[in-house]
């Protein structure tokens, strides 16, 4: 059934030309069959994990196939109308997409259908047939492992490594008010300066590349589901506020839609501190733009993500050379702050105590539990049984004009208040 596609057949010419109507039958019968093969192959295949509702989904679609194919037949035999559409009744389209999901392994389903995608009615036949050879094409070209991703979700997904918590405004702004409240010129001023520019820069690649995901995507359900009922039901998981506020284009929120906050970063004016809550903002930075390259199979953001990933490698030893630069410096020491007195703490009782409030002593194994501090001012011990330092406390009655419940008060003494009060 190879050779060239045929093109938009004249209902005329097929009845004097037979070549033309073989060419135009094999291309008709080439889904379908294809499609009947694989589904009989999924219920042949006794490696395939599928339940007793799969396997009478999978049936069903097969007898849907079928059942076109006998029409196509049908049509040709009487040597007209060999192309005219059959009645196509409607059906929900989360009920059309149960069927071709059972084709996929469970461990590599991921099915994405909200309640109103799934409601919507869309001509059966026809998507199923077109459902089917989007899950057949996945399994046949996909790697072994691995699942289906679709731009506008994805778009969403950017999000957070844009607006999110440790985003890229995050960390963006962070460096910078660390740089801005900085009050040691020279090297370290320049340092939070430089990389939360270069983070502004981030910022940019990834509005644009959300701005460049989001193109073409289909501005209605409807439009999503006529031209590909699978996108369709993904475009339920997609952020409408990037099309009706951002008019298809980046906004400043994480990938639930919440907007960045001032309140996620810090700058606390005290190196040390900055500095290893920076190691820390760039190993969640890195760690979620791993997740993100594991999402998506589009070797342009791959690409982008490739380059942040390395960025956040740089920047995590960079942010540890600073920490040792700062000791080396002698500006700071651990613990923060360095500068308050060790003599305002209960050193002796608790400053290097492990306590122990679980049961087992696991955690005594660990580096924490004996040795030296870090800080290297003191030794690590265990407490088995940590003990009360101070007896239980018994709160006294609260102010009456608050209206807590306040032990001992009985009926009449609340009474006699609540005259008082009055
Ligand atoms: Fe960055």
């Amino acid at each position: 059934m190879g050779g060239a596609e045929p093109g938009p057949a004249d209902p005329a010419a097929l009845d004097t030309d037979p070549e033309l109507l073989l060419r135009v039958l094999c291309h008709e019968f080439r889904t379908p069959v294809s499609a009947l093969t694989s589904l009989t192959r999924a219920l042949a295949d006794e490696r395939l994990p599928l339940t007793g509702d799969d396997r009478r989904a999978i049936t069903g679609l097969a007898h849907e196939q079928a059942v076109h194919l006998q029409g196509l037949l049908r049509d040709a035999a009487a040597g007209t109308g060999a192309l005219a559409p059959a009645a196509d009744p409607a059906a929900p389209l989360a009920q059309v997409l149960r069927g071709a999901a059972a084709l996929v392994p469970p461990h590599r389903r991921l099915t994405g259908v909200t309640r109103r995608a799934g409601g919507c009615p869309v001509p059966r036949r026809r998507t199923r047939q077109v459902v089917t050879n989007l899950v057949e094409n996945a399994l046949r070209h996909r790697p072994a492992e691995g699942r289906v991703g679709i731009h506008a979700a994805f778009a969403r997904r950017l999000q957070e490594v844009l607006g999110g918590k440790w985003g890229e405004m995050t960390v963006a702004n962070q460096y910078l008010y660390q740089g801005w409240n900085c009050r040691l010129p020279g090297k370290y001023k320049d340092l939070f300066l430089d990389v939360g520019t270069e983070e502004m820069g981030h910022v940019e690649m990834i509005a644009t590349m959300i701005t460049r995901l989001l193109e073409n995507a289909p501005l209605s359900l409807q439009e999503a589901a006529a031209d590909n009922p699978m996108v369709g039901a993904i475009y339920g998981g997609s952020n409408p506020a990037h099309f009706i506020h951002g008019g298809g284009g980046a906004l400043p929120v994480d990938s639930a839609g919440v907007p960045w906050n001032g309140n996620f970063i810090t700058a606390s004016g005290n190196l040390m501190a900055d500095f290893q809550l920076n190691v820390t903002a760039e190993a969640q930075g890195r760690l979620q733009v791993a997740r993100l390259f594991n999402m998506t199979d589009d070797p342009g953001v791959k690409n982008m993500l490739r380059f942040l990933l390395a960025r956040d490698t740089m920047h995590q030893n960079m942010w540890m050379a600073a920490i040792e630069q700062l000791k080396e410096d002698g500006l700071e020491e651990m613990p923060v702050p360095d500068a308050f007195p060790d003599s305002k703490e209960f050193t002796e009782q608790f400053s290097y105590t492990y306590l122990d409030f679980s049961p087992g002593t696991d955690a005594s194994e660990g580096r924490w539990a004996s040795g030296p501090a870090p800080d290297g001012k003191g030794e690590f011990r265990y407490d088995h049984s940590p003990r009360a330092h101070a007896p239980e406390p018994v709160l006294p009655p609260g102010d009456p004009r608050l209206y807590g419940t306040n032990p001992g008060l009985a009926k009449g003494a609340a009474n006699k208040v609540k005259s008082k009060l009055t």
